[in-house]
């Protein structure tokens, strides 16, 4: 299978795409820039490519789409990029727009994966351009359900991939960090029926508790609106 990637010069991006490629996957990486994107390639064996394009530039974002598209249609991608500590308006752009972005302008996978948290549950549904971190990561939760709603034929999913031990985790982090990217790639790939469902959110390949206010259509159908309102690019 074809897989893209977003911020897989490093964390769980990276080690997901080493473990995609490892079960023989061709795998597209992306970093913000191209001496990211050399790091990565030097890092990660067996890359079929790698692009480049800062999530927090809406017109970078759009560019990378366009180069994703020259690659035709990926089976899965894997929306991983994101970033903790750091203010409100790269949060909206980072965690929240570039996902959308990428979702409405790349020619439409089989599989869409979203990175969300556990710290989700405590992010508000209704619309702020100030997002929290919390906030970001119920807006791609909301995002993957209400594209298994508008997409019938594809399968988007959110995961919490526990509090690992990355760049963005830090060094004391408790959970597993093997755990932390299998069900990216799990979701990614395999044709076990438990990876086949659409508008999920997933902790260690199941089923997770997560805040139901996710599934308010018409609070989703205001993330959509709102990411169009900002973006100019409707889904
Ligand atoms: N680690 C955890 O405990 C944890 C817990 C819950 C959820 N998550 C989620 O899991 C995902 C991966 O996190 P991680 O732990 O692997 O974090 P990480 O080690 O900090 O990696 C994040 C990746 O995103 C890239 N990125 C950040 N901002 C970018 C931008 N403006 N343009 C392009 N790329 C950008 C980073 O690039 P650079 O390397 O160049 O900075 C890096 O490759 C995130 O969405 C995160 O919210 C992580």
């Amino acid at each position: 299978m074809k897989i893209f990637i977003s911020g897989s010069a490093d964390g769980l991006g990276l080690l997901a795409a080493k473990a995609l490629i490892k079960q023989g996957h061709e795998v597209v990486l992306h970093a913000r820039n191209a001496q990211r994107g050399e790091q990565a390639l030097h890092r990660v064996t067996g890359a079929k490519d790698m692009l480049t394009g800062d999530l927090a530039d809406p017109d970078e974002t759009k560019a990378l789409a366009e180069k994703a598209n020259a690659f035709g249609t990926f089976d899965a991608v894997i929306h991983n990029a994101g970033m903790y500590r750091t203010g409100a308006q790269q949060l909206l752009q980072v965690n929240t727009l570039a996902p959308y972005l990428l979702t409405a302008l790349m020619n439409r996978p089989r599989r869409l994966i979203y990175l969300s948290s556990g710290m989700h549950l405590s992010g508000h549904p209704e619309w702020t351009n100030s997002p929290s971190y919390s906030d970001t990561k119920l807006h791609v939760l909301m995002l993957a359900k209400a594209l298994a709603r508008k997409w019938p034929g594809v399968y988007a999913n959110a995961v919490d991939p526990g509090w690992v031990p990355t760049k963005m985790g830090g060094a004391g982090a408790p959970d597993d960090l093997a755990q932390g990217y299998q069900t990216q790639v799990w979701l990614a790939v395999s044709d076990d029926p438990g990876a086949l469902v659409s508008g999920q959110y997933f902790h260690h390949r199941k089923p997770a508790h997560y805040n139901r206010l996710a599934d308010d259509v018409s609070l989703q159908d205001q993330l959509l609106a709102e990411c169009a309102r900002l973006t100019g690019v409707s889904i």
